[in-house]
């Protein structure tokens, strides 16, 4: 018996020297099936105490169990040892260095439409205007009818509007011209009224240097008491002053738009002393703003519209304005 546990003592040295050196999990588990496992001398031990005499077993057993919950602790000690050193190894491996400074990294930016856009807004709401937005898709109502141009008017003609075929009961389009969220607006607001309305618009032009099928204007509209079209042109003068700088000058031609009356459209004075015609503009007429429920007798408004895509190509002298959609990054990185 005396032999037997001496034995064990000598199989929990073993299993302490080696447990200094297990390396990982995966060896320690052997270890545990070594010692501790079915076939390992403790447990053959543990089984062989029935064997023994009473008074034996007893002080044997003690011994035996002794030296189980010793060699237990040990590799649970090692077990929690090598779980630590695991789970750090592995915040090391997996550790991400987010001081480190690179400088090959390129940063995208804003389309250069999106970025006049920004611009734009940012000039309108600092002379007093706020943001207007309206739906792409429009009834004829709002695209042409509100707007004094019926059914009949060869006006319509001239917008080479793209249709939606949705069949009855309503002809709906892609909105011509952002014109339609002035009578939005205006059927929602009460007077007095200072928009801007920018978005996309659409005509059936085939796209060439100075045309794209789908492009982008920004409307503007003012309804309040006492507006005169020197109002209008103070407006116009004041925001082109502010996008492109002191040197460019303003001009209104008379033109005609259903719409508006008197009517003008204006123009740009290029670098080389030529025009550059960029909108249209004028008075609400007094039709719009009858359909809108606003009484003319009360209250007057001059509104505008330009294309942002073509004041794009102009601040930025692009020669073809097909390059804002042709998605070169060779062309859009450099703005
Ligand atoms: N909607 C007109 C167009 O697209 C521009 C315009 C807007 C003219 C407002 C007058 C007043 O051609």
């Amino acid at each position: 018996m005396a032999l037997m546990i001496s034995e064990l003592e000598q199989t929990a040295a073993e299993a302490t020297a080696r447990l200094a050196d297990v390396a990982d999990l995966d060896a320690l588990a052997a270890l545990d099936a070594e010692f501790l496992g079915k076939k390992s001398a403790l447990t053959t031990a543990k089984k062989q105490l029935g064997g023994l005499d009473p008074d034996e077993r007893k002080a044997a057993g003690q011994a035996v169990n002794e030296i189980r919950k010793r060699v237990e602790a040990e590799i649970a000690d090692a077990r929690a040892r090598l779980t630590a050193t695991a789970r750090a190894q592995q915040l090391e491996a997996e550790r991400l260095d987010l001081t480190e400074l690179r400088n090959d990294i390129r940063r995208g930016s804003m389309h250069l439409v999106t970025q006049s856009r920004d611009r734009l807004e940012d000039v309108f709401v600092g002379m007093g205007f706020t943001v207007a937005e309206g739906p792409e898709v429009e009834t004829a109502w709002y695209n042409f009818e509100a707007l004094n141009i019926p059914e009949w008017h060869p006006a319509r003609g001239s917008f080479d509007t793209i249709f939606v075929n949705l069949g009855e009961p309503e002809e709906v389009m892609l909105r011509s011209h952002t014109s339609p969220v002035q009578i939005r607006t205006m059927e929602n607001t009460e007077p007095p009224i200072y928009i801007v309305a920018p978005g996309r618009t659409f005509r059936t032009d085939t796209a060439d240097a100075t045309h794209l099928p789908a492009f982008n204007q920004i409307e503007g509209l003012v309804i309040d008491r006492g507006i005169t079209m020197g109002d209008l042109a103070g407006t116009i003068d004041e925001f082109v002053r502010a996008f492109f700088g002191g040197e460019v000058k303003t001009r209104l031609r008379p033109s005609y738009f259903p719409f508006t009356e008197p009517s003008a459209e204006f123009d740009i004075s290029r670098p080389d002393g030529s025009w550059l015609e960029l909108g249209g503009c004028g008075m609400v007429h007094p039709n719009v703003l009858r359909n809108c429920g606003i009484d003319p007798e009360e209250w007057q408004g001059f509104a505008f519209g330009f294309g942002i895509d073509r004041l794009a190509v102009m601040r930025y002298q692009l020669d073809d304005i097909r390059e804002l959609v042709n998605n070169d990054v060779r062309f859009l990185r450099q703005f």
